[in-house]
């Protein structure tokens, strides 16, 4: 079968037919899939009806896997699968105001995944296992365009500052307070570049992850703030963003070096909405 890759007509994205997802893929394809990844930074794989190891055997062909930091949200299957849902592994959706459906909600603000670690996430590859009638799409922003877009006074700031990423900030954003420790205690605090270089591109992106983010580094967290709304404001803009109604077994990756996601909301006390997610460890950010 040949391997066909169609842009989307949207900011950002290809839509990829003619193989399916799994570890010993044909490496001509794993490839031509890799270079599509760059130049499109999201790529959409319809029709994968795969099982979480050939996801988890596919995924790991891009690098290290990454295993997430809260132990009740990892698939009992895989421990690389992290589940997106508002369902739990014996099939009940959460009761709405449970710490797991409560802790969902931060996947609604934008943000590029695993940005409160040393080394970030290169990309996730999300598999749409069960997905509700209506609601529930996903957004994807082009952190390239966005940042090639700035205006000039933002620019100029995120080419010279660091902002602070921190995982406590998730919860305090969705929870008002510090919710939980978890078990894996590497520092899930970091210090990034506002802007990044791909490290295989070298192409530059802005590097903002609203949900991890409580300051720039140098200025307080209330002379932070109003930058910070003015970057997201301006980044998020539909000119940058590819919005994603899903089918089930879609599977999209996307390169989270240059660009930041957010869900929308859907009825979660009435549908269900199953996504895994494998998460390919990266490399540090640097703006060369
Ligand atoms: C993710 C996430 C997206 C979604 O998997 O990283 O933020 O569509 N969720 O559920
Ligand atoms: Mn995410």
């Amino acid at each position: 079968m040949p391997l066909e890759i169609t842009p989307l007509n949207a900011p950002l994205g290809a839509r990829v037919r003619g193989t399916r997802l799994k570890g010993d893929i044909n490496p001509n394809h794993f490839q031509i899939i890799q270079q599509a990844l760059l130049d499109h930074h999201l790529l959409l794989f319809p029709d994968q009806d795969i099982t979480e190891a050939e996801q988890v055997g596919f995924s790991g062909l891009f690098g290290k896997l990454e295993i997430h930091p809260s132990k009740e949200h990892r698939s009992s299957v895989q421990q690389e699968i992290y589940r997106v849902s508002n369902v739990n592994e014996d099939g009940q959706i959460f009761s709405v105001d449970s710490y797991k459906a409560k802790y969902l909600t931060g996947t609604r603000i934008w943000h590029t995944d695993s940005s409160f670690r040393a080394i970030p996430s290169l990309g996730s590859l999300l598999r749409a296992a069960e997905v509700p009638p209506e609601g529930g799409e996903t957004y994807f922003c082009n952190l390239h365009t966005a940042y090639e877009a700035l205006p000039r006074h933002l620019k100029a700031l995120v080419d010279t500052h660091c902002a602070v990423h921190s995982y406590d900030y998730i919860q305090t954003l969705v929870f008002g307070e510090k919710a939980h420790s978890f078990e894996q205690h590497e520092d899930l605090v970091q210090e990034h570049p506002m802007t990044r270089s791909h490290p295989v591109t070298g192409r530059t992106a802005l590097y903002v992850s609203p949900h991890t983010i409580s300051e720039i580094v140098g200025l307080s967290a209330e002379e932070s703030r109003p930058i910070l709304e003015e970057i997201y404001e301006f980044a998020t803009q539909n000119r940058f963003v590819y919005e994603h109604r899903w089918t089930q077994n879609d599977v999209i990756m996307w390169d989270n070096r240059c660009t930041m996601h957010s869900v929308g909301s859907y009825d979660s006390a009435r549908y269900r909405r199953v996504m895994l997610r494998a998460t390919v460890s990266g490399d540090s950010p640097v703006h060369r």
